[in-house]
C-alpha cells in the first residue's frame, strides 16, 4: 500500500513540478511579512543554566501490533514502554494512531482483532507506563477498519486504549511555568470501511467547528501543538482547510506514511502559515520514536531509533530549520546565557562536548535531570547561519553526535526539501481527481470521436493500429461494451459488497456509500486512474490492434504461426495477458478485501474481466465486425 503510494508520488511529482511553476505552493521558507508581532517582544524568562521552564514529551506512531507478523514488535514495544520511558521520563507520550495492525494474515483483508488490542492493553498494564506518564493514544486508520459506529462492540479502542476518547479533543498540559495545549485532530472515518478505502481521513464541517473552538481555547495557553494520525495531505477537510485552522500552532505531529517504504526517511515541512508538519516514521518496522521539548516556549525535537542510546536533543539554540517566528519567542535565543542540551541514556552520561562552527567550547555541565548546560555568548553569532555540534558519551562506551544549524536572525530559516513538501503539503486527492477526470474524458472522447468521424478507406487500413480506433468505435458490440464499461468506471458503481462486516455498501469513483453514510472519494480516484491506465486503455488499444490485423486478413492462428512472426506481435499478446492477469488479481484483491458479494457484484472488476475475455475472443474468433452504417470492410475477414 505504502510502496504503491510512494510510486504514485513520483508520478504526481511531475504534475507538481508543473503546478509549482504556476503557484509557488511549496515555498516553505518563512516570510517575515506574515509574522505576527508577538515575536518582536523579547520578554523573560531567558534560557539559563537552571533546569527550569522546560518539559519534554515523546511521540510514537504506527505501532501496528499484529497477531501474525513480526513477533518482536510487541516485546520491543513493551521494553519501550518500560525501559525507554523510564530513561526519558517524559511528561506525556503521544501515540499517534495505528495502535494495532487489524489486517488478515494475507495482509489484504482487514478486521479488528480483539487479541491485538488485548496485547496492546497488556503492554500498557505490565509496563505500568500509565502510572509513570500521561499516555495519550489516538486512533489511526487501521484502528478504524471495519467499524460501523463508534459504539459498536468491535471498536476495541473504547475498551483497551488508555485514552478512550474518540474524536478530536483538547488536552492542556499544565506546568508551574505555563500551560501547553495539545489538540488532537481526529480524521478517522466513521463508519470505518475496510481497507484500502480508508487511507484518507475526512474532517467534516461539524468537526471543523469543534476544532475551531479548541483553537480559540488554546490562545490562553503559552503554546499549542496539534497532532493526529494522518498527514494534512491525506485529510479531506472543508474550506479553509485543516492547515489554516492549525496555523497558530507551533507544529502538527503525525504519522501514517511511515517512511514511505523507505523512500522518505525524514518527512518534515512547513505550512504556508508557518506551522511545522512533522511526520514520524513508524514503530512497526523502523522502531522510530521522537523526543520533543518545550524549553522556554521554544520547541525542539529529535527523531530517534529505539535503543539507540545516547539520545541527544539540543534545545538552545534550537535548529534553524524548525523555527516558527510567528509564534515562537525566538528573541530568547539571543538573550540566553547558556547552551542547553538534553541527553538521555540507559547508562550514566559521562561527557557532553559542545563545539560551535568547528571551535570546541568544552564540556557542558549537568544542570539536573537530563539537562546539560554551557555558558555562551550569543552576540558572537548575531548574524548568519552557524553550526552547533554536541557529542554525548555514556559509561557503556557509546557516543552520539548531533549537529544542527542555528541562527539568531528570524528571517533566515532554511526551506525544506521539495519532495518532503510535495508529499506533506499537496492535497493529493485533488490531483488524483483531476487526473481521473482527465483520463476518463480522454478515453471516452476517443471512442465517441471515432464513432462519429467519417473514415476514408485508405486511412482506415493504414499500418498504425492506433488509427484503427474507428474499427472498434464503428462496431456496435465493441463500441457499446466499451462505452458502457468506461461510463461505469467514471460514474457507475464499482462494486456492491460488505464494505463493513454485516453492512453492505456501494463503491463509486466519487465515494463510498455505506449504511446511509457517504464517504467522499479520495483513494478511489487513484485506483480509478490505475484502472483506466492499466486496463480500460490497454484493452481498447489491444482490440483496435486485433481488429486491424483481422481486417488485413490475418487471424490469430495464422498470425502466431506464420514464419517470421515478429516479436512485436508476441509482445502485444503477452502485454494483453499481463493486463488480464492484473485485472484478475484486482478481482482476487476485491474478494480478499471486501468479500464474495463484492467479487460477484463488481461491474468494474469481475464483470469487466469477463467482458475483456469475451471481447478479445470476439475480436479474434468472432464474426466479422458489423459497422453501424451497415457496410462491411472491403477486405475478407
Ligand atoms: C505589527 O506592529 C506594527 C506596529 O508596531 C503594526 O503596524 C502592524 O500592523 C503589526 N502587524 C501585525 C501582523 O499585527
Ligand atoms: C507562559 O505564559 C505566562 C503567561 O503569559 C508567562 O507568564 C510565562 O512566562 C510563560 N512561560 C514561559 C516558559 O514562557
Ligand atoms: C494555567 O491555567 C490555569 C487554569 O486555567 C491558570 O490558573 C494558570 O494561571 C495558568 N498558568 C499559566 C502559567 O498561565
Ligand atoms: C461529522 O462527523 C461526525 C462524526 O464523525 C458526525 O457525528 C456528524 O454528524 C458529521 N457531521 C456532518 C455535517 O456530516
Amino acid at each position: 500500500m505504502l510502496r504503491l503510494f510512494a510510486a504514485l508520488m513520483i508520478v504526481g511529482l511531475l504534475l507538481a513540478c508543473f503546478t509549482t511553476w504556476l503557484f509557488d505552493s511549496y515555498d516553505t521558507a518563512w516570510h517575515p511579512k506574515r509574522s505576527l508581532n508577538q515575536s518582536k517582544k523579547i520578554a523573560p524568562p531567558f534560557p539559563s543554566g537552571q533546569l527550569d521552564n522546560i518539559f519534554w514529551f515523546v511521540q510514537v506512531s504506527d505501532i501496528h501490533i499484529s497477531r501474525f507478523h513480526d513477533p518482536r514488535r510487541i516485546p520491543d514495544f513493551e521494553r519501550f514502554c518500560s525501559e525507554t520511558i523510564d530513561v526519558i521520563k517524559p511528561d506525556l507520550v503521544l501515540a499517534t494512531g495505528d495502535l494495532t495492525d487489524a489486517k488478515t494474515e494475507s495482509k489484504m483483508g482487514s478486521l479488528q482483532h480483539e487479541v491485538e488490542w488485548q496485547a496492546y492493553h497488556n503492554v500498557l498494564k505490565r509496563s505500568r507506563v500509565l502510572e509513570r506518564t500521561k499516555w495519550i493514544d489516538i486512533r489511526g486508520n487501521h484502528d478504524a477498519f471495519n467499524i460501523i459506529s463508534l459504539e459498536s462492540v468491535n471498536n476495541y479502542y473504547r475498551k483497551y486504549s488508555a485514552n478512550q476518547k474518540v474524536g478530536s479533543f483538547h488536552y492542556i498540559h499544565r506546568t508551574p511555568f505555563g500551560n501547553y495545549s495539545f489538540i488532537c485532530a481526529d480524521a478517522t472515518l466513521t463508519p470505518g470501511p475496510k481497507r484500502p478505502y480508508n487511507f484518507y481521513g475526512i474532517i467534516n464541517q461539524t468537526q471543523m467547528d469543534m476544532l475551531a473552538t479548541f483553537r480559540e481555547e488554546s490562545f490562553s495557553s503559552n503554546k499549542s501543538i496539534w497532532f493526529g494520525h494522518y498527514t494534512t495531505s491525506t485529510v479531506i477537510s472543508p474550506f479553509p482547510g485543516i492547515r489554516e485552522l492549525m496555523s497558530t500552532a507551533v507544529a502538527y505531529l503525525c504519522g501514517h506514511l511511515h517512511t514511505l517504504g523507505g523512500f522518505m526517511p525524514v518527512l518534515h515541512s512547513r505550512h504556508q502559515g508557518g506551522t511545522m508538519e512533522l511526520e514520524l516514521g513508524d514503530w512497526m518496522e523502523n522502531r522510530r520514536y521522537r523526543i520533543l521539548a518545550f524549553d522556554h516556549d521554544l520547541l525542539s525535537f529529535s527523531d530517534l531509533t529505539f535503543e539507540d542510546w545516547p539520545a541527544v536533543l539540543i534545545t538552545n539554540p534550537k535548529d534553524a530549520q524548525y523555527l516558527h517566528p510567528g509564534v515562537e519567542p525566538l528573541g530568547r535565543i539571543r538573550s540566553s546565557t547558556h547552551i542547553r542540551v538534553l541527553a538521555f541514556s540507559e547508562s550514566l552520561i559521562t561527557a557532553v562536548y559542545v563545539s560551535v562552527d568547528g571551535v570546541s567550547l568544552g564540556k557542558a555541565v549537568s544542570a539536573g535531570g537530563p539537562l546539560y548546560v554551557m555558558l555562551w555568548d550569543p552576540t558572537l553569532y548575531a548574524t548568519g547561519l552557524h553550526t552547533i555540534r554536541v557529542k554525548v558519551e555514556d559509561s557503556a562506551g557509546r557516543s552520539k553526535v548531533r549537529e544542527q544549524h542555528f541562527t539568531l536572525e528570524e528571517d533566515l530559516t532554511p526551506s525544506f526539501g521539495f519532495m518532503q513538501s510535495f508529499i506533506l503539503l499537496t492535497d493529493h486527492y485533488i490531483l488524483a481527481r483531476i487526473g481521473f477526470v482527465a483520463i476518463v474524458l480522454l478515453n471516452l472522447g476517443g471512442l465517441v470521436l471515432f464513432r462519429f468521424m467519417p473514415v476514408s478507406s485508405t486511412r482506415g487500413l493504414s499500418s498504425q493500429a492506433w488509427t484503427s480506433l474507428h474499427l472498434v468505435s464503428k462496431s456496435n458490440v465493441f463500441f457499446y461494451s466499451l462505452l458502457l464499461f468506461n461510463l461505469c468506471t467514471a460514474l457507475g458503481p464499482w462494486f456492491i459488497g460488505e464494505v463493513i462486516d454485516g453492512h453492505n455498501g456501494v463503491c463509486f469513483a466519487f465515494g463510498v456509500f455505506v449504511d446511509g453514510h457517504f464517504l467522499e472519494g479520495s483513494l478511489t480516484y487513484v485506483v480509478g486512474v490505475m484502472q483506466v491506465l492499466f486496463f480500460n486503455m490497454p484493452l481498447t488499444y489491444y482490440l483496435c490492434w486485433s481488429l486491424h490485423h483481422r481486417c488485413r486478413g490475418t487471424n490469430f492462428r495464422s498470425q502466431i504461426c506464420r514464419p517470421g512472426c515478429r516479436w512485436r506481435t508476441l509482445a502485444m499478446h503477452f502485454g494483453m495477458l499481463v493486463i488480464m492477469i492484473w485485472q484478475a488479481y484486482s478481482c482476487y484483491f476485491l474478494l480478499e478485501t471486501y468479500g464474495p458479494l463484492a467479487f460477484f457484484l463488481s461491474p468494474v472488476r469481475t464483470w469487466a474481466f469477463l467482458m475483456g475475455l469475451l471481447l478479445v475472443y470476439r475480436a479474434w474468433w468472432g464474426t466479422p465486425p458489423r459497422f453501424s452504417d451497415g457496410s462491411k470492410t472491403n477486405r475478407p475477414l
